[in-house]
């Protein structure tokens, strides 16, 4: 209901401002550590802006004023707070902040005033992220025969990196290497002894960041190489894994009247 007339009133708000965009939510902007971020905001077309005031908050912390746009170029309020020099004047409209820092995340408001008295504000969530690590490949032997090796692979990034990872596809035809894909990064492959390639590669991606890494399955299963040497117990845990994976893939769901009671 509330939802409902929220809609409607910026139906009729887009409508009397001539499709410009009211926007009460942060549009989401993701910089990594050490990298650089443009803060752009979005334009009705035919208006001109007189100027732009932007702003940063920190949490609970207070909103200070970091820059302004205006007739007179770029200013800084004050020169000596926590961006320093860090701040730049993209072009007319875009602020551009250098050398992220871990406490530049927060929210930055763009309060921009158009020709002839229109105001419009607009605003930034930035994230600043650790640059993307290289994921992590675990591995569980779960069986060895000679003439098969079947092992459980897990792809996996640090929590709270804000990343994807998935295993490549790019497997194609490798004679003697069976791969099925679990979820959530997880593979289930057989690998037959001397087969021609054995390497299965995983990506991790967070916006335009990617970074890969593979691993070699006959070192894992015929070299003890890269993989991580399995306790007892490690197998009976993988093995659960994979019951339960299995169970949830593979059986057709009963309908719930067809359940024993
Ligand atoms: C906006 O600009 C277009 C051309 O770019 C023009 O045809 C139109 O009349 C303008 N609208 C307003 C409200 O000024
Ligand atoms: C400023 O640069 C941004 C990013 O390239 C662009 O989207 C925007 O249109 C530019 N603004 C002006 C006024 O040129
Ligand atoms: C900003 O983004 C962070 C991380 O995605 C999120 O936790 C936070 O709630 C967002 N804040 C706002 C005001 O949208
Ligand atoms: C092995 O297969 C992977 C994945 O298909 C491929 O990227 C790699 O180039 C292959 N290596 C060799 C030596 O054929």
């Amino acid at each position: 209901m509330g939802r409902c007339r929220g809609g409607l009133f910026g139906v009729a708000l887009l409508a009397t401002t001539i499709g410009f965009a009211a926007r009460a939510q942060p549009r989401q902007v993701n910089g990594v550590l050490g990298g650089s971020v443009l803060l752009s905001p979005l334009l009705p077309r035919n208006k001109t802006v007189k100027e732009i005031e932007w702003s940063f908050s920190a949490g609970a912390g207070a909103t200070i004023q970091v820059a302004e746009f205006g007739p007179g170029g770029f200013k800084r309020p004050d020169p000596k707070d926590r961006f320093k020099e860090r701040l730049e004047m993209f072009n007319a409209t875009a602020l551009k902040i250098r050398a992220l820092e871990r406490g530049d995340s927060g929210v930055y408001g763009a309060r921009i005033k158009l020709h002839p008295a229109l105001v419009e504000d607009q605003s930034f969530n930035l994230s600043v992220y650790e640059p993307l690590p290289e994921p992590g490949i675990r591995s569980w032997l779960l069986s060895k025969s000679p003439a098969w090796c079947h092992l459980l692979l897990e792809c996996h990034l640090p929590s709270r990196t804000g990343g994807t990872v998935a295993w490549m596809r790019g497997w194609g035809e490798p004679g003697g290497v069976r791969v099925r894909a679990l979820c959530g990064g997880v593979l289930q492959v057989g690998v037959q002894p001397g087969s021609p390639n054995t390497t299965l590669t995983c990506r991790a991606w967070r916006a335009l960041e990617e970074r890969r890494r593979s691993i070699h399955l006959a070192s894992v299963c015929w070299n003890g190489g890269d993989g991580v040497r399995p306790g007892r117990w490690t197998v009976v845990a993988a093995g659960m894994l994979l019951a339960a994976y299995a169970a949830r893939l593979e059986f057709p769901k009963v309908p719930p009247w067809h359940r024993p009671q």
